[in-house]
């Protein structure tokens, strides 16, 4: 069952959504060599309820904490803990929130002083690949049409896309139907309807596609140990464009102003 929002429901998403954008651009100010991944995930619980949110990530599916931190080689859900971020480090912050009971979710991939350029590169087509899938999620288009947007510039770039984890509809649930892969063919999947909310988020490596899973439960690590990028951002799909729920804008401000 798809959810399709009200639109007084896609403006409490738009809040929930911009608690998320604004803890991203709390956590840019934060973000050095020596600083821990448990760090920031404190920082970050602390603000998104000082600003009467709840961390949508924590508890869900028993993970156990507010941000999922995923350095280098690690795709997603990387747990929080004592690892000292470094120089040149790539660090993907996701991170969710619930506010009035609907969900917003986006990720952004920082660097760590020097990064690079090859991996500099990489954040940069990862970036532009969601923005890609974003300009496909109108009214009469589909799942496909967004997932092949984003394969085609990762892969024209010669990166891969990860296939076992995808995007997928958001709301009163963090995950909703339907999921929305970062590959695929134009044309097929789920049509999109007008007030659908969607997360499109892909998560692009390096090297090789194939991931595996730690331990942990959690931890999803590229199988060559190379480094992957992951940006998301929440969306409305609409007639003629997309609209964005969540905002790099702010986070890349604060960026910007560190250089
Ligand atoms: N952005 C990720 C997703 O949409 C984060 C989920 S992490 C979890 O799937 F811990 F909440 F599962
Ligand atoms: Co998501």
């Amino acid at each position: 069952m798809i959810f399709i929002k009200t639109e007084e429901e896609i403006e409490l998403m738009r809040q929930s959504c911009l608690l998320v954008s604004r803890t991203h651009a709390m956590l840019a100010s934060e973000i050095r060599e020596g600083v821990t991944t448990l760090f920031l995930d404190k920082l970050a619980e602390e603000f998104i309820r000082d600003n009467g949110g709840i961390p949508g990530f924590l508890n869900y599916n028993s993970y156990p904490n507010t941000l999922c931190v995923s350095v280098n080689d690690i795709v997603v859900h990387g747990i929080p803990s004592n690892y000292q971020l470094r120089n040149g480090d790539i660090v993907s912050i996701d991170c969710g929130v619930i506010l009035n009971g609907f969900n917003g979710d986006s990720c952004y991939t920082f660097e760590v002083g020097e990064v690079n350029p090859e991996i500099k590169a990489l954040l940069k087509v990862t970036k532009e690949c969601l923005y890609k899938g974003i300009e496909q999620a109108v009214t009469g288009k589909t799942t496909g049409d967004i997932g092949a947007a984003v394969q085609k510039h990762a892969e024209s770039h010669g990166y891969s896309v990860v296939r076992e984890l995808v995007g997928h509809g958001i709301g009163r649930r963090l995950h909703e139907e339907p999921e929305v892969p970062n590959y695929g063919k134009p044309g097929k999947g789920v049509k999109l309807k007008e007030r659908m909310t969607i997360a499109i988020e892909p998560m692009i490596n390096l090297g090789l596609r194939e991931i595996f899973q730690e331990k942990d439960g959690w931890t999803i690590r590229t199988f060559d140990r190379k480094p992957s990028a992951h940006f998301e951002h929440t969306i409305v799909v609409r007639n003629e464009k997309a609209e964005i729920l969540s905002d790099f804008s702010i986070i890349e401000e604060i960026l910007n102003k560190q250089k």
